[in-house]
């Protein structure tokens, strides 16, 4: 039975902004959704977490890879749903890795672009960076269409989930669209010029300047209206000790923190009530820049 998994992403740079055009910047995490399927007598979908998006989820690969018969697919993810993780991006690629593994067509190529498929489905006209950071890992400097792997040095972060988005991606990059275009291109902009510096740091390695840019981007986001009273507050306690961003759609979710005082940025986000581990106002510390998807028993190719 082919089992794939892929990690689950965050945005370092660049969301919202990157629907438009201009290029974003995310990479691969650690945690990561695995699914395993094969033919069955009957149709069936195990996990924990089953929704009517997880059945078309199937049903889209199944279009696209011409299966007729009825599969057994079992999903498990370590990635927290709906914070900007990725979660959907991640099962969209683990379940067109261990689909294609099953047809004997599994190429990154191929996985990608079902995924992508899938995506659609999940977030309306999602830009492709989730998936496409999903399915290389690493790091991806991303414009759509196009990509770049971006060679840089593991990074160590911290994610605090700040609170359940009250909005789904779909729902925020809609209001972003309903922004005057006057008062929105010029933001766009700036954040695809910051975009272009935090590529060049992020491979140098340059934390201080990266610290810089990821607080230039968050107070773009925050002008698009896409951060939420809880960042912002968080953003406040941090300064001078960490520089912290939203990751993905926002309005909550998960925020990446660069801390500059590793001790210090946690006692403070002690002291404002999260909790180590891995959930709603949770915190926990993450490599990023991990590897993408990958088949966990070896390719199908007889
Ligand atoms: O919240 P996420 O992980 O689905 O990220 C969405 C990123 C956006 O730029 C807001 C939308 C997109 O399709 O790129």
């Amino acid at each position: 039975m082919p089992v794939a998994s892929s990690p689950g992403k965050i945005i370092l740079f660049g969301e919202h902004a990157v629907v438009y055009g201009t290029p974003g910047i995310a990479a691969a995490i650690g945690r990561r959704c695995i699914v395993s399927l094969e033919i069955s007598d009957q149709e069936m979908i195990e996990s924990p977490h089953i929704t009517e998006q997880t059945r078309k989820a199937v049903e889209i690969m199944k279009k696209e890879l011409n299966i007729n018969s009825n599969l057994y697919v079992k999903i498990n993810s370590s990635i927290p749903l709906s914070c900007g993780l990725g979660s959907s991006a991640a099962l969209s690629v683990a379940l067109s890795g261990a689909a294609l593994s099953l047809v004997k067509r599994f190429d990154l190529e191929n996985v990608n672009s079902i995924a992508y498929k899938i995506e659609q489905m999940f977030h309306g006209k999602p830009s492709g960076i989730d998936n496409t950071t999903c399915c290389y890992g690493g790091a991806i400097y991303y414009r759509k269409p196009d990509f770049d792997r971006l060679d840089i040095p593991k990074l160590n972060v911290v994610l605090a989930y700040v609170k359940k988005p009250e909005k789904s991606t779909k729902e925020l990059v809609k209001q972003v669209a309903d922004l005057d275009p006057s008062y929105r291109g010029p933001i766009i902009r700036e954040i695809g010029n910051i975009v272009e510096m935090a590529k060049i740091a992020l491979l140098k390695g340059d934390k201080t300047t990266l610290g810089k840019l990821i607080e230039k981007n968050q107070s773009l986001l925050q002008k698009l209206g896409v951060s939420c009273p809880e960042i912002d507050e968080l953003i406040e306690a941090l300064r001078g000790v960490a520089s912290v961003k939203l990751c993905g759609a926002g309005g909550g979710g998960v925020v990446w923190i660069l801390p500059r005082k590793t001790e210090k940025t946690v006692e403070i986000l002690e002291s404002l009530g999260y909790r180590k581990g891995i959930g709603e106002r949770c915190y926990w510390k993450e490599v990023i820049g991990e590897e993408g998807v990958r088949m966990e028993n070896g390719i199908n190719t007889q």
